[in-house]
C-alpha cells in the first residue's frame, strides 16, 4: 500500500536511492535529500517560493559562460566555498598556509613568467613588488613550486571580465628559485564589487549587502609531493576587510605593503612579502580548488552530454 505523504517521503526518495554503488555517491545523495527536505519542512515552503527557487536556479546557469561562472559565485556568496575551504584546511596533516576562494575568475592558461617579471601588462596603477618564499612544514624552502597569481586591475576589473581570451593581463605563473624564492612586480590591488548585474547581485541587493570585497591578491600554489594551496593575500586598512561579501578574509592572510624593505630582491618599490607553507600530500586529495577556469566548467558540462 503507497501512502506517501509529508512523513513519509523522505524515507521513499531514501529507499529508491539505496542500490547507489559508489558509496560516496550514496552518502551524499542521502545527505542532501535529507537536508533538502528539513529545509522545505522547517520554511513550510510554498509552490510559489519553489518555482521562484527553480527560476533563479535557471537564471544562475543561465549566466554561465566560458567567461564567466554564476554558480562559483553563488557557492561564494552563500559561504559554501568558505566552508569547504576550511574543512579542506582542516584535513591537512601539517601546518598549511590557510586557504582562501579561488574565486570565478581563475584562469588555467596563464602565462609563465621569469623570476622578478612584471604582470600587469598594461602598467597602470602604482607599482609594487612582492616577495617571499614557498616553504615546506618544516620551514625549509620548495625549490622549482608554481606560484599563480591573478588580481585585477586599477578599477577593479579582472582580464576574464572583458570577455577577451586574447587578452591576459594581471597573471602569470612563476617557479620559485633553488631555495623557494619566489618575486615579482605588479600594482597595488584595489577592492572591488562582485559581479552584481546577474541573478547572484539581485540575491545580494534584496539581502541589502554591500557587494564588495577587500583588495586582495590571489594565487595557487603548488608543487609534486605537496597539496596544493589555493589562497589569497588581503591589504590590512581595506575598508571591506572585515565584511568581505565571500568570507574570504583571516588573520594570517593580511599582508601590509611596506616603503623601503631592504629585504626586497626587487629595489626601489613599496613591497610586500609573504611565505607560502605547503603540507605534505598524504593520501586526501591533492587539489585545494573549490571551483575552475570558467571555460573549464562549461567543457566538462557539454562533454557530459
Ligand atoms: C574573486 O576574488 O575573484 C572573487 C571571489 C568570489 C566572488 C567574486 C570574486
Ligand atoms: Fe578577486
Amino acid at each position: 500500500m503507497l501512502a506517501i505523504d509529508e512523513k513519509t517521503i523522505t524515507d521513499a526518495a531514501l529507499d529508491q536511492m539505496a542500490a547507489t554503488p559508489n558509496p560516496r555517491l550514496k552518502e551524499i545523495m542521502a545527505s542532501l535529500v535529507r537536508h533538502l527536505h528539513a529545509f522545505a519542512r522547517e520554511v513550510d515552503l510554498t509552490p510559489e517560493e519553489w518555482l521562484e527557487g527553480i527560476k533563479f536556479l535557471t537564471a544562475v546557469g543561465q549566466k554561465c559562460t566560458e567567461f564567466r561562472q554564476e554558480f562559483i559565485l553563488l557557492s561564494d556568496t552563500l559561504g559554501m566555498s568558505a566552508l569547504v575551504n576550511a574543512m579542506h584546511d582542516r584535513r591537512a596533516v601539517n601546518s598549511t598556509t590557510k586557504s582562501s576562494l579561488l574565486g570565478p575568475f581563475y584562469r588555467q592558461d596563464a602565462p609563465t613568467l621569469p623570476l622578478g617579471a612584471n604582470i600587469a601588462t598594461k602598467g597602470k596603477g602604482p607599482q609594487t613588488a612582492m616577495y617571499g618564499r614557498v616553504v615546506d612544514s618544516n620551514g625549509k624552502g620548495v625549490p622549482n613550486a608554481s606560484v599563480e597569481i591573478w588580481q585585477p586591475d586599477d578599477e577593479g576589473w579582472y582580464d576574464l571580465q572583458l570577455q577577451d581570451p586574447s587578452q591576459m593581463d594581471l597573471r602569470g605563473r612563476f617557479y620559485t628559485d633553488a631555495e623557494g624564492r619566489y618575486y615579482l612586480r605588479t600594482i597595488a590591488p584595489t577592492g572591488y564589487m562582485i559581479p552584481m548585474d546577474g541573478p547572484v547581485g539581485d540575491m545580494i541587493r534584496a539581502q541589502k549587502r554591500h557587494g564588495y570585497r577587500p583588495a586582495h591578491i590571489h594565487f595557487l600554489i603548488s608543487a609534486p609531493g605537496y597539496r596544493e594551496v589555493v589562497t589569497a593575500l588581503y591589504l590590512s586598512g581595506d575598508e571591506h576587510i572585515e565584511s568581505d561579501t565571500v568570507f574570504g578574509v583571516t588573520d594570517t592572510l593580511i599582508v601590509h605593503v611596506k616603503d623601503n624593505d631592504p629585504n626586497c630582491p626587487i629595489p626601489n618599490l613599496p613591497s610586500i612579502h609573504y611565505d607560502f607553507q605547503l603540507a605534505a600530500v598524504a593520501g586526501d586529495a591533492a587539489s585545494g580548488r573549490v571551483g575552475a577556469d570558467p571555460s573549464q566548467i562549461v567543457k566538462k558540462a557539454e562533454g557530459a552530454h
